[in-house]
């Protein structure tokens, strides 16, 4: 199966009422383990890379890291995403790279720091939207901002979306999909006691657009039992909170369809690296301990397909093609 666009994927999912994971990734035994997890699970997938990861991974071997996923299970809907580009040019390098999906992130400005107008939102969206459509390439849009900053990922201001300006939004600039700022925020710390989240909000987008798919960033659960594995083994990680399983689940039944999820998956990886460190430490052969690591993290997606409700939906409906996609953009 070729790569797919994520439009269909979300779409798919937003009308079978569950939800599909996005997980981050930077190396060879990430992308393994999302597989292997999805094949036991048999779950369409989406692999999203952020501008640092495509940094870190020199752009080139990230691509031919993702293509060999796809020929490694071709029974897999697999849709490739750029996550969180801060310009026309950050997704003209995802588009020239194969990606079939891209998220302008036009919340903030090009620095991902700085929150930006809606004006500005709207402007570098629709651009974005214009050029990734004559490819037939899928394109997420945010309105509203995150809290927290990771690796200069986001404001730290926390900006609610509003739902009337969603369907604005939407009508102005035609993205495929659109991410809901509902009081999440990227990392292990997104809350300081109890998690709360503006859950109503999906309800009132849902309801309002009923067509669209709809998008959660910041959705890492930070197990404390991964937590703790860490801090077991000389980590040092704070009091980390994130977003209980059930809160998602609830977030999918009200309409969410996209759950974007990074922090889980550093965190399953540190603390297996960590114990292996600190119970052979006479080992040095790097296979010892990513081979855990990988291992340790496909069980931890698989169960996030489980939960998800994604599982068993990879062989639901016959992919389609860029082609169509442009076709059904009209381009
Ligand atoms: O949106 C943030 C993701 O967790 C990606 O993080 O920019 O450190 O790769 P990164
Ligand atoms: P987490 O930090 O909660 O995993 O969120 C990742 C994310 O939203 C990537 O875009
Ligand atoms: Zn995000």
């Amino acid at each position: 199966m070729p790569l797919v666009p994520a439009r269909q994927i979300l779409d798919e999912a937003r009308k079978g009422g569950y939800g599909v994971g996005a997980y981050n990734v930077n190396n060879m035994e990430q992308i393994q383990a999302i597989m292997d997890a999805a094949q036991k699970t048999q779950s369409p997938v989406i692999i999203q890379a952020s501008r640092g990861a495509l940094q870190y991974t020199n752009f080139v071997y990230l691509k031919h890291l993702m293509m060999a996923a796809v020929e490694d299970n071709p029974d897999i809907p697999i849709s490739v995403h750029l996550d969180h580009g801060n310009n026309l040019e950050s997704v003209k390098k995802a588009i020239d790279l194969g990606f079939t999906s891209v998220m302008i992130d036009g919340s903030l400005m090009e620095d991902g720091k700085t929150v930006a107008s809606y004006e500005y939102n709207v402007n570098v969206t629709k651009e974005v939207v214009e050029y990734a459509h004559q490819f037939g390439v899928s394109v997420e849009g945010e309105l509203g901002t995150l809290g927290g900053i990771e690796d200069g990922v986001g404001s730290g201001e926390v900006h609610l979306t509003e739902p009337d300006q969603a369907v604005e939004f939407m009508a102005e600039t035609g993205v495929d999909f659109l991410a809901l700022a509902i009081g999440t925020s990227h990392g292990a710390y997104k809350f300081q006691e109890t998690p709360t989240l503006a859950m109503d909000i999906i309800t009132d987008v849902r309801q309002r657009m009923p067509e669209v798919a709809l998008v959660m960033h910041g959705s890492s659960s930070v197990p404390q039992e991964l937590v703790a594995e860490v801090n077991r083994y000389g980590g040092a990680l704070k009091k980390a909170m994130g977003v209980p399983i059930e809160s998602i689940q609830e977030a999918i039944k009200r309409g969410i369809s996209k759950i974007n999820v990074d922090t889980d998956g550093r965190l399953v990886v540190t603390g297996t690296i960590r114990r292996i460190f600190a119970e052979k430490p006479e080992e040095f052969d790097p296979r010892k301990y990513l081979g855990p690591a990988r291992e340790a993290l496909s069980e931890l997606i698989a169960s996030k397909m489980r939960d998800f409700g994604t599982a068993g939906h990879a062989r639901d409906y016959d992919p389609l093609s860029l082609e169509d996609m442009k076709a059904f953009y009209g381009v």
